[in-house]
């Protein structure tokens, strides 16, 4: 059965105690159900806070980005070596919201996601088209190109470790979801890049998380698609109610296909 892998991105909203509040009610909503892994990916401020409300939690933890040095003279900057010091396992690289308001490009996304790996934090890495991009019918070439630059010398062994979100700009906080067929087809379209370049069987274990718009009235829908393994969630994970409510539809997704 193939279980949910749910991520949820706060990006830039909640104060440390704020996000101490949600964490903790979503950690007593989701307590007995450990069949999805589930991530946080608060803003950095509020990540020792809600690392140590964790501890006792299955729940993982995220950052939204990082630098590629371990440290130095990068005014503003967080470091992976501090991301590991407050317990972060994840961290999400390349979102669009970077790429489009802070000029992130493949190049550096790929620095980023190799010292990731180096320093044994999971690159939840995102890629997606943009509107104009999908209705010039650019998008395959478009995600393989991001596919390829930002998981450029990566051995098959780094990639067996990372999450890949597929991410169509046109759908991220706009309401406007990708259909699950929609989904479905650019997730095995990269599926199938990554066991051409990678083999089978790190193709099949390499996770693939849908994002934008997923709410809990789409996430069945979606999880339903073979190739879809869980979402990357924004604005509904921001309050416990309906981040929640995803983790719950989400297995019973999962577990309905197993006995339908
Ligand atoms: P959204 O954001 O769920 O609000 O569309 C998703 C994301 O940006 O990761």
């Amino acid at each position: 059965m193939k279980k949910p892998f749910i991520a949820g991105n706060w990006k830039m909203f909640k104060t440390v105690s704020e996000a101490v509040s949600l964490v903790q009610t979503i950690k007593a909503g989701v307590s007995h159900k450990t069949d999805c892994d589930i991530v946080v990916c608060p803003p950095f401020t509020a990540l020792s806070a809600v690392s140590k409300t964790l501890e006792d939690s299955s729940i993982d933890l995220g950052a939204q980005n990082m630098h590629f040095e371990s440290e130095g003279a990068f005014t503003g900057e967080v470091s992976p070596l501090m991301l590991k010091d407050v317990r972060c396992r994840y961290v999400v690289l390349g979102h669009s919201e970077r790429r489009q308001h802070f000029k992130e490009d493949d190049a550096l996304i790929n620095k980023k996601v190799k010292t990731a790996v180096k320093y044994s934090l999971v690159p939840i890495l995102c890629i997606g088209e943009t509107l104009a991009e999908r209705e010039s019918r650019q998008f395959f070439e478009v995600v393989k190109k991001q596919f390829d630059e930002s998981l450029q010398g990566l051995t098959g062994e780094d990639v067996s470790k990372i999450v890949l979100a597929y991410e169509p700009v046109w759908a991220i906080g706009t309401g406007q979801t990708a259909t699950p067929e929609q989904a479905e087809q650019m997730h095995s379209y990269v599926r199938r890049l990554l066991n051409e370049k990678y083999g089978n069987e790190i193709a099949s274990r390499v996770p693939i998380l849908y994002g934008g718009s997923v709410k809990p009235d789409n996430i069945g829908q979606l999880m339903r698609k073979p190739n879809v393994d869980g979402a990357l969630v924004g604005g509904a994970s921001l309050k416990a109610e309906t981040f929640t409510q995803i983790i719950v539809n989400a297995a019973e997704a999962c577990k309905a296909e197993v006995h339908s």
